[in-house]
C-alpha cells in the first residue's frame, strides 16, 4: 500500500512581537511550562504528514538554540527578514537548497509560530484538501458585523456584508515553486503581501478556503495569553 505523502513545513518565528510588548519576542513567552514556539512545534512534530521543519528565526535570536527541541532531527533553522514575507522567502529558499528532490510539484506548509493552538485535525484536513490542488489555507467565516470607517477617522462609512468574508489563518499550503514565484512577482509589483494566499491570489490562482476552528488564534496582544493558556490546557487534556 502506498504511504501517504509527507510535506515540509516552515515555521515563522522571526518577529519581535511589538504589539505584545513583552521583554522577549512573544514566541518565547512560556505557557504551562513551555514556550509558545515549543507548543507550536510539538503539534507538527507529532503529525504523521510532516517530513521536516524549517524554523525561521530573528538574526538576534539567542534563545532558540538553548531549547532542547532545537536538537530535534527534523528541525533546521534559518534567519528571516524584516517583514513576514521576507521570512517566508528565506524558508522557501532554504528548502530549495536543502533538497535535491525538490520538484515543481513539491508542496510546502507555512505556519505562524504565534499560533500554538493549532490542532492535528485541522492540519490533516488542510493537507487532504490541498495535496492534489492549487493549494489553500485554514480560515473561519467572520462572526462579527464588520464596519468600514471613513478615511482617517472613527466614523462609520458603511457596514460590509459579511456573508462572503473569512478570516485567514495558518497553516497555508501551496506548491513551493508556485509560492516562490508568486511572492517574487508580487514584490516586483510593489504589492503588500500579508500572507501566502495573497501572493497566490495576485498570481491568478484559485486558492481554497478550508474550515479551521476559532481556537487557532494568533497570539498578538497581552490579552490573548489567557485564552491561549486555556486552549492549550484543554488540548493537553484531550491528547
Ligand atoms: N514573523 C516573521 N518574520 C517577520 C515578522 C513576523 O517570521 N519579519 C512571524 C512572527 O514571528 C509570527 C508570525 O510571523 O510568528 C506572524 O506575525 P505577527 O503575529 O505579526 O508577529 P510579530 O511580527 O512578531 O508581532 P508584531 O507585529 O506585534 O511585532
Ligand atoms: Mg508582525
Amino acid at each position: 500500500m502506498l504511504l501517504p505523502a509527507t510535506f515540509p513545513l516552515i515555521i515563522l518565528a522571526a518577529g519581535i512581537g511589538a504589539r505584545m510588548g513583552a521583554k522577549q519576542a512573544k514566541q518565547y513567552i512560556e505557557i504551562n511550562g513551555k514556550t509558545i514556539l515549543e507548543h507550536t512545534l510539538d503539534v507538527f512534530l507529532s503529525h504523521s504528514r510532516i517530513s521536516q521543519i524549517v524554523v525561521v528565526l530573528h538574526p538576534k535570536d539567542d534563545i532558540f538554540h538553548k531549547l532542547p527541541i532545537a536538537q530535534h532531527e527534523l528541525i533546521t533553522t534559518i534567519i528571516g527578514g524584516d517583514e513576514r514575507v521576507d521570512s517566508v522567502l528565506s524558508g522557501l529558499k532554504h528548502l530549495n537548497q536543502m533538497s535535491n528532490k525538490t520538484n515543481e510539484n513539491q508542496y510546502v506548509l507555512v505556519h505562524d509560530a504565534a499560533r500554538p493552538c493549532i490542532d492535528h485535525t485541522s492540519i490533516s484536513q488542510l493537507i487532504e484538501v490541498c495535496e492534489n490542488d492549487v493549494g489553500g489555507i485554514l480560515a473561519i467565516p467572520v462572526a462579527d458585523t464588520i464596519k468600514q470607517a471613513k478615511a482617517e477617522n472613527s466614523l462609520i462609512d458603511k457596514t460590509i456584508n459579511r456573508e462572503k468574508l473569512w478570516q485567514a489563518q495558518t497553516p497555508q499550503m501551496f506548491k513551493l515553486q508556485d509560492l516562490y514565484s508568486a511572492i517574487i512577482s508580487a514584490q516586483k509589483k510593489g504589492l503588500n503581501i500579508t500572507d501566502e494566499a495573497s501572493a497566490m491570489e495576485h498570481s491568478g490562482a484559485s486558492v481554497r478556503l478550508v474550515l479551521g476552528t476559532s481556537k487557532n488564534i494568533k497570539v498578538t496582544h497581552p490579552s490573548d495569553l489567557s485564552l491561549a493558556t486555556y486552549y492549550l490546557a484543554d488540548k493537553e487534556k484531550t491528547i
